[in-house]
């Protein structure tokens, strides 16, 4: 079968890292994702340092911009035409709204259109691994809310933090459910959504107001927290058991799938957002 190949976004730290360095381990071939290239390689350098001889290359796109994921997608599809598994994990927690060059909401563009963009133009080479793999990192934070803003994604004068992580995570929800409603055949890659737990890591402490960041630092030290090495655990184990190729289309939490919340059953919602997407990321058609 040959070495597989795997591309975690956002691998410079938290969850992404500890998915990148125990796959590095384990002998597939690393695309490591990060905004910024001295960061990226740095991370690169600490798990070759942890697992000599790994194989690791870094990709770099600021995932807020549509015309950067293209212009990586390009890279990687000139230089990996075989992809085993796209691990769409990069996240923000944003405290004041922020819009894109597009003028989306970077939270919905970051957390949501970036996986939905990226996945669509890797899937060639997902297609030519025989166990191709899509994994969502999304969060339970999705049950926070009762449903898309759809009238107002930008949330316009009804900005908060936790209103807008929310709806990016429950979007992942949607993106994954309504990804295995249309997968054409199963010649197409699984799709999986993934609850990491309450992780350790850095999310909610950058460019975030000092309450925000208090708020986070306090939720750190709070007990039954996880490690990033264990946040990444259900990721790790979707990339490489081969077991769960047929169990596409669900939300998994501790390598097991669960129920996720009821919006996020909602076909009419996930339509929408479906086509809504298609239509900001600038494509016609998904497959
Ligand atoms: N931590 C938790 O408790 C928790 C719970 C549920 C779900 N999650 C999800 O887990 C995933 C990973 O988060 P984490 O907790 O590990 O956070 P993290 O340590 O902050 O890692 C996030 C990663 O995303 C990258 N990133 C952020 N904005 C980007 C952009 N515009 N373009 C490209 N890359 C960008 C970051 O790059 P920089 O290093 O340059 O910032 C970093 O590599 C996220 O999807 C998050 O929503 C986390």
């Amino acid at each position: 079968m040959g070495q597989k190949t795997v591309l975690i976004t956002g691998a410079t730290g938290g969850i992404g890292f500890e998915t990148a360095a125990d796959l590095a381990g384990r002998g597939y071939s690393v695309l490591l994702h990060g905004r910024n290239a001295e960061k990226a390689e740095a991370a690169a350098d600490r798990i070759r340092e942890r697992h000599a001889g790994s194989e690791i290359r870094t990709v770099i796109a600021d995932l807020s911009q549509l015309a950067d994921i293209r212009r990586m997608a390009d890279e990687v599809l000139d230089t990996t035409p075989r992809l085993d598994v796209l691990v769409n994990n990069a996240g923000i927690w944003n405290s004041h709204q922020e819009l894109t060059e597009e003028g989306v909401e970077k939270t919905f563009a970051v957390n949501h259109l970036a996986y939905f963009l990226l996945s669509h133009l890797l899937l060639d080479p997902l297609r030519a691994a025989p166990q191709g793999r899509i994994i969502c990192v999304a969060s339970d934070s999705h049950k926070q809310i009762k449903g898309m803003f759809f009238d107002n994604l930008n949330l316009d004068g009804n900005y908060h933090g936790l209103r807008s992580y929310a709806q990016s995570k429950l979007a992942n929800v949607l993106f994954c459910y309504e990804y295995e409603r249309r997968r054409p055949s199963e010649d197409y890659p699984a799709i999986y959504a993934v609850q990491p737990g309450l992780v350790q890591t850095d999310i909610g402490l950058k460019g975030n107001t000092w309450l925000h960041r208090l708020a986070w630092r306090v939720r750190r030290q709070m007990s039954g927290h996880k490690t990033p090495a264990e946040g990444a655990s259900t990721s790790i184990y979707l990339a490489t058991e081969p077991a769960v190729q047929e169990h596409s289309g669900l939300y998994w939490d501790n390598s097991k799938p669960k129920d996720s919340y009821s919006s996020s059953y909602d076909k009419d919602e996930a339509r929408i957002l479906w086509e809504t997407s298609l239509e900001m990321v600038g494509i016609k058609q998904f497959f």
